[in-house]
């Protein structure tokens, strides 16, 4: 009945979303990114592009280096946790990555190094003294996150010397006041250094034209010419050892700054993905006049890198450029900023213990356009829309009509309507809107796209108001026309379903169960479902409830909470992890962030394997000759122990005779120089006067388990 003469018949499709720092969680605000991306990939594929969806870690730079120093790890063990926590996190959104890989590859390296020495060949890569900060005491430059001291712009202490966390300025290090070197603590001195430089001034013309090839938003060619008028900088890409990164080949010691290796991870996400699949030309996606076409999403706070240093590196060494940046705003929760203290900085994984994936992608499509405006998640509307939109209008119009199919004809849907007959000329309507709703993906206004679905939903559902199928289902002569009612029905629904089928990928699966149909694909919405058969209905979504939004906020305050009384803490470990193979921690950055930092996360396991009992101190003595131990006699009931403890700075031994307390039962025996230890009491505090003998409450007896 219609027919999308605007879809093009065949497009090669590279995407792309920013690869995520591999040195924290994510959060609801980077999924804005990766919903968008992926309800615009899962469209494209549903109108059969060969559309591929890559990204990875960024793995590199000195912020990962210090937070792997602080949780005591190396790099690479920080980088391989990271990237399984992201790799669930992304999943559990149901974000269709064809490949998600690291920057920290042999591809990324390869890539690099290839880009770089393009660039440097054809002279575009120049190196220069300039004044940088070293420390005297550590004879090092020192990279900028290796210095701290006051804001040049509001005078906040503490500040890193790049940027302030408190009013977000950015600035060369040696414009801080008060500087320190955070390794030694000594004064940085400024000393001559030579560093590396991407000549971009030379690409003004190409990037000229390039911003005014007419696929970039307004908003960005608008930034961007900008800063084109107000004349383009060299770039310093090279950072100086101890780095996290690829060492610069023609000069030891120095390092890729994270920001040139990072897009260069998309190249090489796909050529990983090209060399595990065998079918894909990684040259035809790449090379300088490839006909495929290349899409980086990304927020709006990166778009120089993209916009400005990417397309040129690209140009300089012979690569294609990309054909759109498609940049988004920020996510802002109840109006305002994501906030710790609010409990809005909500992580993806809390989100996920609390609620369907599946209701915020349907509210971030809901609110996104193609422009860079910021989204807001306001809680409230969140839940009221999710309910009336999908639960109530859409899941609702199969529940409506699925019960009536079953019990009239057995779960066989009707033939065609007759074509002047009222449900004619709304199927037809609802076939034909897919034009318009794939004219708005495809421009990524999922926005409208979304509000010419709910239009149609509300027609459906006004057709079953008005036909009222139960009325009529009580007079058996009407059985054929119930059937009738409720196939359109049925029929509307699963248009609706395949205009929502990019955003609700997990619901479609299961409403292509239902329908027992093949997967949906968009082409799908030229034909209807007659004289089929399909199961019983069952529930496909439950309704959100404020209070399930209320515990996942609370559980936000608390994880907060938690992770600031931890970076409070001192530890054991502090100490160890200023001293790790970087040899650049301080005592600052080793301040523990997570439980981690602590003692390695155990499996249940693990934990079932300490045999720990409830004791009865019988009898208890100094050892002679030993400072610190005292000798214990301990009842566990069936048997008696002697264990020797270091407890004597804290406990005379006869104020312990006849008190419980708790111990390792099944430790293996240690010979000690006074005798066997046959176990061990467990006591907390950091020593001396300070030590205190864990007792269970009144009523256990020795020997009990404590689970
Ligand atoms: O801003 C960020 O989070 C960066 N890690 C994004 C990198 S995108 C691309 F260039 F790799
Ligand atoms: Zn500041």
């Amino acid at each position: 009945m219609t027919s999308d003469a605007t879809v093009p018949q065949s497009r090669d499709i590279l995407v792309t979303s920013a690869l995520p720092y591999a040195n924290g969680p994510i959060h609801l605000g980077h999924m804005l990114e990766y919903i968008q991306t992926d309800i615009w990939v899962r469209f494209q594929k549903m109108r059969g592009a060969n559309c591929h969806y890559v990204c990875a870690d960024d793995a590199h730079g000195t912020a990962i280096m210090l937070k792997a120093e602080q949780l005591g790890r190396t790099p690479e063990e920080q980088i391989a946790q990271v990237k399984v926590e992201h790799e669930r996190d992304f999943a559990g959104f149901l974000i269709g990555f064809d490949n998600y890989y690291s920057t920290h590859s042999p591809e990324n390296r390869h890539f690099s190094e290839l880009i770089y020495a393009r660039n440097r060949d054809k002279g575009y890569i120049v190196a220069r003294e300039i004044t940088q900060l070293f420390d005297p005491e550590k004879q090092m430059f020192l990279a900028d996150r290796f210095v701290k001291g006051t804001c040049p712009k509001c005078g906040a202490d503490d500040q890193y010397g790049d940027n302030c966390e408190v009013c977000g300025a950015t600035y060369p290090a040696q414009e801080l006041k008060n500087p320190r070197s955070t390794i030694s603590g000594a004064t940085p001195v400024l000393k001559a250094n030579t560093q590396l430089f991407f000549d971009l001034p030379r690409f003004q013309a190409m990037l000229e034209k390039w911003i005014r090839s007419g696929t970039l938003q307004e908003g960005i060619a608008n930034k961007l010419e900008e800063w084109l008028s107000a004349g383009l900088q060299q770039w310093d890409i090279s950072r100086e050892a101890p780095y996290f990164g690829f060492e610069i080949p023609d000069h030891p010691g120095k390092y890729f700054y994270v920001w040139l290796d990072a897009p260069i991870g998309y190249m090489a996400s796909f050529k990983n993905l090209c060399e595990r699949r065998g079918d894909l030309d990684f040259d035809h996606y790449w090379r300088k006049d490839s006909t495929a076409e290349l899409y980086h999403f990304i927020g709006k706070d990166i778009i120089s890198f993209h916009g400005l240093f990417w397309p040129a590196l690209l140009t300089g060494a012979d690569f294609r450029t990309p054909t759109a940046i498609c940049s988004h705003g920020f996510v802002t929760v109840n109006g305002q900023k994501m906030s710790k203290s609010r409990g809005t900085f909500i992580k993806a994984e809390t989100y996920l213990r609390h609620l369907t994936p599946e209701y915020l992608r349907y509210y971030f499509a809901a609110k996104l356009g193609s422009r860079i405006d910021d989204i807001d998640l306001n809680l409230e509307d969140f839940v009221q829309r999710v309910n009336a939109d999908l639960v109530n209008k859409v899941i609702n119009l199969a529940s409506r009509c699925a019960g009536f199919i079953q019990k009239k004809s057995n779960g066989r849907l009707s033939a065609a309507p007759l074509r002047d007959d009222v449900a004619y000329s709304l199927l037809q309507d609802f076939m034909e809107a897919g034009t318009e709703i794939g004219e708005h993906y495809e421009q990524r206004e999922f926005s409208k796209a979304i509000r010419n679905i709910m239009a149609l939903a509300d027609r459906a559902n006004q057709y079953i108001d008005e036909q009222k199928p139960w009325a009529l289902a009580k007079d058996p002569q009407q059985d054929t026309q119930v059937v009738q009612i409720c196939s359109v029905g049925l029929n509307l629904f699963r248009l609706l379903m395949i205009y929502l089928k990019p955003v609700l990928p997990q619901l479609s699966v299961e409403v292509e169960a239902f329908l027992a149909i093949p997967a949906l694909r968009w082409q799908d919405h030229r034909h209807l479902l007659q004289d089929h058969s399909i199961l019983p209905f069952k529930p496909l979504m439950q309704r959100v409830e404020m209070r399930q939004i209320d515990a996942m906020i609370e559980e936000t305050k608390t994880e907060v909470a938690a992770e600031a009384a931890l970076a409070q803490a001192p530890t054991a470990n502090a100490q160890a992890a200023s001293t790790n193979a970087q040899g650049a921690a301080t005592q600052e950055a080793a301040k523990p962030t997570a439980i981690e930092a602590i003692a390695p996360t155990i499996q249940i396991d693990d934990f079932a394997k300490v045999d720990m009992r409830v004791a009865r101190i019988l009898h208890a003595e100094a050892v002679e000759g030993a400072d610190k131990l005292l000798k214990l006699t301990l009842d566990l009931g069936t048997e008696t122990r002697t264990v020797f403890a270091g407890i004597k700075s804290a406990y005379a031994a006869e104020t312990l005779v006849g008190r419980l307390t708790v111990m390792v039962a099944n430790l293996a025996p240690r010979k000690m120089k006074f005798g066997v230890s046959e176990g061990m009491v467990m006591a907390a505090g950091p020593g001396g006067k300070e030590i205190f003998l864990l007792s269970p409450d009144s009523g256990a007896q020795p020997g009990m388990r404590i689970k």
